[in-house]
């Protein structure tokens, strides 16, 4: 199986729980990764932040599921996954998406205010605002502005009923954008579906 391909298989099959799991948002994990991509289609960025817009949860499908009241670390798993199969572009923002909420909430007054009650239990859980001296390391990460980017529109992408393009519609910006180290490892992704 090509490795979009697999990429496209995890999302579908996994693609119909709902987002945030037993806390129920209005949306599917699939729909919330499709309208976080059209935000970022929408906002003209380049091909590589609008596929980390759509994978960027892809992390919530790279393990067996786990309690409510436990830190997923689906950022890492999401970067581990992706490792490889797409360039830095892709990968840091995925990888700095939960780090980007922790820095907001930090740095942002009106940040907090406008998360959702999901949103807000798994800041708990992943540590909630960062102290000033991570606040300084985060700035000093490369990619840390696109994280902060691709972090608006994952707190925008819950929207019931709105529509978006079809997940087949952004398969091929993921080929175009693919490394080509992918060959070197296709089957992680496909091994991923079991998971
Ligand atoms: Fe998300």
């Amino acid at each position: 199986m090509e490795v979009i391909d697999g990429i496209g298989l995890l999302l579908t099959l996994h693609g119909h729980r709902p987002y945030d799991g037993h806390r129920r948002e209005s949306v599917t994990e699939l729909q919330h990764a499709l309208q976080c991509a059209q935000l970022a289609e929408w906002s003209q960025v380049g091909h590589a932040l609008v596929a980390a817009a759509l994978l960027h949860d892809i992390g919530h499908f790279a393990a067996a599921a786990i309690g409510d009241d436990v830190d997923d670390e689906h950022e890492r798993r999401a970067a581990e996954l992706l490792n490889g199969l797409f360039p830095a572009a892709v990968i840091e923002p995925v990888r700095l998406h939960v780090q980007a909420k922790r820095y907001l909430v930090a740095t942002d007054a009106s940040y907090l205010a406008g998360l959702s009650s999901a949103s807000v239990h798994s800041l708990a859980l992943q540590g909630g605002a960062m102290s000033a001296e991570e606040c300084r390391r985060f700035e000093a990460m490369p990619h840390n502005e696109d994280a902060l980017v691709l972090r608006r529109w994952d707190d925008s992408a819950k929207v019931r009923g709105r529509q978006t393009p079809p997940l087949a519609y952004y398969l091929p910006l993921l080929r175009e954008i693919q490394s080509d180290g992918e060959s070197a490892r296709p089957r992680t992704v496909i091994g991923s579906l079991d998971a």
